[in-house]
């Protein structure tokens, strides 16, 4: 073996070894600088989520205390997937008391207090108006937006009529659904029918 290996490449074995490692060393480390076509791993892509009509109860479930599902907050109603801001709004993010919620007033008065965090626009000033549509346009930009806030009774009293035919119970607007609607009306051309 010796004798072969100085015949053929005039080395000693232990210089012939030194620089087959070293070959191999070297070609493993330019190889590790690139990515081979067996490191692309298909990223699972998440059909669009698109949840219509829910009530603030199942907008809950979206909070991010589940890892499976996504995140999602509310601004007048208009429900936001905001996965893609999990720093922000999933656990421990600044702003993780908004996920699973309205959080008009909140935004609108620039509040953290529990108190605040809901949908109720009642009494907000004309400033703090403005500035809950600033941040409309602004989740509208960034988001999608996958669905609507109903109050409860919406989904659940649909009640048949004496000739058969399916009539749908208006439910008693609160000042809250009402003052949403109207908003969601003026001020989004896009969304006019969603309450209606
Ligand atoms: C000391 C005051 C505050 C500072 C320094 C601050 C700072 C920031 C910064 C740096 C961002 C990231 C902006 C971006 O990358 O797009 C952000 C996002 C945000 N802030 Fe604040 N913030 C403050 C107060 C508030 C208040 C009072 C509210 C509402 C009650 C609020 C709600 C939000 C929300 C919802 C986002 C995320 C918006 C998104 O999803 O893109 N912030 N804030």
């Amino acid at each position: 073996m010796t004798e072969i290996i100085f015949h053929y490449t005039g080395l000693s074995p232990t210089a012939f070894f030194t620089i087959v490692a070293l070959m191999v060393v070297t070609y493993e480390v330019i190889c590790g600088m690139f990515v081979s076509p067996h490191d692309f791993v298909p990223i699972k892509t998440q059909p669009p989520l698109h949840l219509g009509d829910i009530t603030e109860e199942d907008l809950w479930a979206y909070n991010g205390s589940d890892s499976q599902k996504p995140l999602l907050m509310a601004i007048k109603g208009h429900i936001y997937d905001v996965s893609t801001s999990k720093m922000f709004y999933g656990p421990g993010g600044s702003y993780a008391m908004f996920a699973g919620r309205d959080a008009s007033r909140a935004l609108a008065q620039l509040s953290f207090k529990p108190e605040d965090i809901n949908g109720n626009l009642e009494g907000l000033s004309d400033a703090e108006l403005e500035i809950l549509q600033d941040w409309e346009d602004k989740f509208m930009e960034k988001y999608a937006r996958v669905g609507q806030l109903v109050p409860k009774k919406t989904l659940t009293e649909n009640k048949v009529g004496e000739n058969g035919c399916r009539i749908e119970e208006v439910p008693k607007a609160t000042k809250t659904d009402m003052l949403r609607e109207s908003t969601s009306v003026e001020e989004s051309g896009i969304q006019k029918d969603i309450h209606l």
